[in-house]
């Protein structure tokens, strides 16, 4: 029997921790694992809507550390978990994705000599101001199991020294969560409520530092934006960080004058229901290029680099920039052309928890 803490911190956690804890509970003689929620995120919104919506229970030890500083909510986690650890004494620790409760715990257990496993390993942006990508490069050199989601991620582990026998191709945890509950969302009301059922619309999601933490690219971004909502309607779900910098900026009154519609965070069901149906996808987020992908929805991505290139390769992902002119074009150049099928990438299953599971017993 092996005890595994599960560590979930931020919104994006939370569907790649849900169906390894769903595959441990249909494994009981193998497996007791603990959900150990961080609490750097802590609306409902941004937490408890996806506990309730992935089927996840009340987390088993919650630390609720709240935001801060990077070095401050770095710092926080880590004097939080280090004594659940101690009393816990797991025989792993899965830590998942690349946000700030990602590395934290990975540095504890590494430090106590206690088992550290990271899903979604290996992934590289290659651009050292993103704070995930810091997270990434820390967490896979102290981890000792790396799950990665696709081959680019174990060619750039190995590019670093990593051993091979520390690398192990699983597949996509976040992709067994959208299968799982793609049939449900069809009962979400949400394109109904939203007025969009039936229509054409896009989808925006965008709350990277980089994008909206100043003032011109912003602006810059959001002027591109406005004039494609002249097309088609994008509905904006709001992240908490993007609102706060939008009322600051005082960009609120050109967007209401829009089509650009924006709307509080989704829950999870609601939110695959509402992109699910969308002609355009525009984000900067990481995990919605996957899932773009694996839906073959068009998704233009309003970075200047990705982690996940495959999403480029195989998927529907066409990097943009944030030049408000290049938005604009590819946005056009997106609409006027169907989506061509596209390829799902190996391993995107539905079935990489199973493997996950496999081999945390095995190793
Ligand atoms: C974090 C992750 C990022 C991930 C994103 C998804 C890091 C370094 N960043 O960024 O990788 O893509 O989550 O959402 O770990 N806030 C609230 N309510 C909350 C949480 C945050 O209002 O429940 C506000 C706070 O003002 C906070 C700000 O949002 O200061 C940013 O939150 P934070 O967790 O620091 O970073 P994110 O931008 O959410």
């Amino acid at each position: 029997m092996q005890k595994v803490l599960l560590i979930a911190g931020a919104r994006p956690n939370f569907m790649k921790v849900a169906p390894i804890w769903a595959e441990m509970q249909r494994r009981p003689s193998e497996f007791a694992p603990v959900i150990v929620h961080t609490g750097q995120h802590y609306d409902a919104a941004m937490s408890d809507a996806f506990f309730d919506d992935l089927g996840l229970p009340k987390p088993d030890i919650h630390l609720g550390v709240g935001s801060g500083s990077h070095a401050v909510q770095t710092a926080r986690i880590m004097t939080a978990f280090e004594p659940i650890v101690l009393e816990q004494k797991p025989d792993w620790v899965v830590v998942v994705g690349d946000v700030n409760s990602t590395i934290a715990c990975a540095l504890v257990c590494a430090k106590l000599g206690v088992k550290v496993a990271h899903v979604e390993a290996g992934l590289r942006s290659r651009d050292r101001t993103m704070p995930e990508e810091i997270n990434r490069i820390l967490t896979d050199a102290i981890s000792d199991l790396l799950f990665t989601t696709s081959q680019d991620a174990d060619e750039n582990l190995m590019q670093e020294g990593v051993s091979d026998d520390k690398i192990r191709f699983v597949g996509n945890v976040m992709i067994d969560s959208l299968q799982a509950h793609l049939e449900i969302a069809e009962r979400s009301k949400v394109r109904i409520d939203l007025g969009v059922e039936g229509s054409d619309y896009a989808v925006l999601t965008l709350h990277r530092p980089s994008n909206v933490d100043d003032r011109t690219t912003l602006a810059g971004i959001i002027d591109a934006l406005i004039a494609i909502s002249e097309k088609l309607p994008i509905i904006f779900p709001v992240h908490p960080r993007t609102r706060a910098k939008i009322d600051e900026f005082g960009f609120d009154k050109n967007i209401a004058a829009s089509g650009l519609r924006l709307i509080d965070p989704l829950g999870y069901i609601d939110f695959l229901r509402l992109y699910s149906g969308a002609k355009l996808v525009l984000t900067d987020s990481g995990g919605l290029q996957e899932e773009t992908t694996v839906l073959g929805i068009a998704c233009l991505t309003l970075r200047h680099n990705t982690e996940r290139p495959i999403t480029i390769e195989l998927g529907t992902n066409v990097l943009v920039g944030t030049d408000p002119d290049k938005i604009k074009q590819a946005a056009s150049d997106a609409l006027s052309k169907p989506t061509t099928k596209t390829n799902i990438p190996p391993l995107w299953d539905g079935k990489a928890a199973g493997r996950i599971c496999n081999e945390l017993i095995r190793s």
